[in-house]
């Protein structure tokens, strides 16, 4: 079982400050940095593409990027992500004709591929492509917002997944996404998740303005 890691997800920063809200964040003890991207097809929202992930580099974040990407179709986005510094991309079966090709695609740019499963969808998938995976990434909301609340089903799904990936003794990392809050992280770690994307939790509180804010809630994540 891999380490855990803090992914905040810049979703629920604020924009126009994005490079000091993620040097704060990486400085309070996040691990990587969870990258959303929407374009108001596959889910209702539109926010950030390769242009940003690339400007974060620029600016001089060198921790792992994890690109989240909820876009139809996704493989034509794939090589402007590698370009641009993604180290995790993933993305949901359903938003590919080809998961299989798209895994390759994402792996023969050199980045970790990962795959997506929104809360009503079947891990079967898995069944045919474990090998090709780096990363299995289940939605505990919808996708489309930050702030949603965690949808409790998602706590036997993941204990389902970590089954998968202990049986296939495979390095898989298990990542969990949507309402994740400092009071449920323990049931969801012990269900099996070690990487914990987190928005609305370390960026949308209240208490901001103090500085020592992503501090203290990635200390208690
Ligand atoms: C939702 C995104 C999430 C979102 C999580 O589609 O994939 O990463 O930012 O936000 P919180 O932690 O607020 O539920
Ligand atoms: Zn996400």
């Amino acid at each position: 079982r891999q380490i855990d890691l803090i992914s905040p997800s810049i979703l629920s920063a604020d924009f126009a400050r994005l490079g000091e809200e993620v040097d704060n964040v990486l400085r309070s003890g996040a691990d990587i940095v969870h990258f959303d991207v929407m374009d108001n097809h596959y889910v209702p929202n539109l926010t950030i593409g390769p242009l940003v992930c690339e400007a974060l580099r620029k600016h001089g974040v060198t921790a792992d990027i994890d690109v989240h990407l909820m876009v139809k179709p996704v493989d034509r986005i794939i090589p402007d992500f590698a370009n641009a510094g993604a180290s995790y991309i993933t993305f949901h079966p359903e938003s590919s004709e080809h998961v299989d090709r798209t895994l390759q695609l994402i792996k023969s740019h050199g980045c970790k591929a990962g795959l997506v499963f929104n809360p009503a969808t079947s891990l079967d998938v898995l069944d045919y492509v474990m090998d090709k995976v780096d990363m299995i990434l289940l939605m505990s909301v919808n996708p489309g917002f930050g702030g949603q609340s965690f949808i409790p089903g998602t706590l036997d799904k993941l204990r389902q997944a970590r089954k998968r990936i202990d049986d296939s003794g495979l390095d898989i990392r298990l990542e969990i996404d949507g309402g994740v809050k400092i009071d449920n992280i323990a049931e969801i770690k012990a269900a099996g998740a070690d990487t914990f994307v987190a928005g609305s939790a370390i960026f949308g509180a209240a208490d901001k303005t103090d500085p020592n804010h992503y501090d203290t809630v990635c200390r208690q994540l």
